[in-house]
């Protein structure tokens, strides 16, 4: 047996199966590139579902990490620390919110905002208590605790998980009647993905989001945006919600918030929303820990410093154009924003995803027949090309 195969082997045995991974076993990655333990090379074409935009270490912020590393790693947020302050201001500060609550995953996150837009609901709105209600969109993904997949519209995602919690309401995607419809006078946010990502690298209608904005003013509910795998550069723009210059009352940010090295989230808010929270009402022991928003604050700026936004918009732009030249029958769709795009089949991605492994271009299939492709911000054109001409061979079964 290689090496390879007895790690896939342990993991197999060892390892709850709620993930079914491409069989390649990475031990060293740097940039777009990953090696696997025979030493093969990869172009990393999904960065970890967009949280390694920075590309693999960066250097700069694994420098940041090991120095804080070596400092001090978490207080709890019993004491203060003199990371989380500034860290603060860099998400104040990107983000044009008065506030910030850290948390460590995505999904913490978006629980986070729910209860922000909750008590929000019912100490600042008047709603009676327990009856707030929150619009989310079909097709949705924000996360996988208990609360937030009683919401999903994917049965995969909720067979055998109930009983489920009460105060969501989906409506179609896009659709702004149906949003209009859905708000009633207990509604306190509408919470979704400015683009949809495991739904399949969805683009709403242009209009889409500045009019649900001004339906959630109108009607003061809070436009509660997941940016968490859009934002920071992925789709060409700082956030998703500027391609129409809309400002959520609420961003929910996290994967490559810390580039990828270290898990951490957050929400920003003005204080109206903020203020909400008081001590005890929320909380949770490695958020806002010095070593990860030491990272975040340095993966922050290094996103301004290395201008991934303008790099993520010509390089999409690019490569969107290139796919839509690929003449294949299997391509019914090339769609997306930015780095972040969507090339749909008309039969199973999964076998064309395991097929550019074979040659060396590593992505993931969602919602069955879609090959996402998120390289990391850094890539150049030189390295798309290397990555198309295999997509190329794949799709056109050369
Ligand atoms: C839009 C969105 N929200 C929330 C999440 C959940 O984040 P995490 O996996 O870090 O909990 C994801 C993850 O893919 C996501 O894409």
């Amino acid at each position: 047996m290689t090496e390879n195969e007895e790690i896939i082997e342990m993991t197999q045995e060892y390892g709850a199966k709620n993930y079914d991974p491409l069989k390649v076993v990475i031990s060293e990655a740097e940039g777009v590139w990953v090696k696997d333990v025979d030493g093969n090379k990869y172009m990393d074409m999904l960065s970890a579902y967009s949280a390694v935009s920075h590309g693999h270490c960066h250097p700069e912020v694994v420098k940041v990490l090991k120095e804080q590393a070596d400092r001090v790693t978490l207080t709890s947020r019993a004491f203060m620390n003199d990371q989380l302050g500034s860290f603060y201001k860099k998400v104040s500060d990107i983000t044009g919110k008065d506030k910030v609550l850290p948390m460590n995953s995505g999904t913490e996150a978006v629980e986070t905002a729910i209860k922000a837009a909750r008590r929000w609901g019912y100490f600042e709105k008047g709603v009676p208590e327990g009856e707030a209600k929150i619009i989310v969109c079909e097709n949705n993904f924000h996360g996988r605790s208990t609360t937030v997949i009683s919401f999903s519209t994917r049965e995969k995602y909720r067979k055998g998980y109930g009983p489920f919690t009460p105060g969501f309401e989906v409506v179609p995607f896009g659709d702004i009647e149906a949003l209009e419809e859905s708000i009633d006078e207990n509604t306190v946010g509408f919470l979704m993905e400015p683009m949809q990502g495991e739904g399949g690298i969805v683009v709403p209608p242009t209009g889409y989001l500045t009019e649900a904005k001004e339906l959630c003013e109108k009607k003061d509910v809070l436009f509660i945006a997941d940016e968490i795998q859009t934002g920071l550069g992925r789709t060409g723009k700082m956030f998703a919600c500027d391609w129409e210059d809309v400002d959520p009352d609420i961003y929910i940010l996290g994967k490559a918030l810390s580039a990828g090295v270290y898990p951490v989230s957050a929400i920003a808010a003005d204080k109206e929303v903020m203020d909400v929270f008081d001590p005890g009402s929320h909380g949770s022991t490695f958020g806002g820990n010095p070593l990860g928003v030491a990272a975040a604050k340095r993966a922050i700026e290094v996103i301004e410093e290395e201008d991934f936004v303008e790099n993520s918009l010509e390089m999409g732009r690019y490569m969107r154009k290139q796919l839509k030249k690929i003449d294949s029958p299997l391509i019914e769709d090339v769609r997306g924003r930015g780095l972040f795009i969507g090339v749909e089949l008309k039969e199973k991605a999964r076998p064309y995803s395991e097929a550019l492994m074979e040659k060396g271009v590593l992505v993931k299939d969602t919602k069955g027949t879609v090959l996402r492709f998120a390289p990391p911000l850094i890539i150049t054109k030189d390295q798309i090309d290397w990555a198309l001409e295999r997509v190329r061979k794949v799709l056109k079964e050369e």
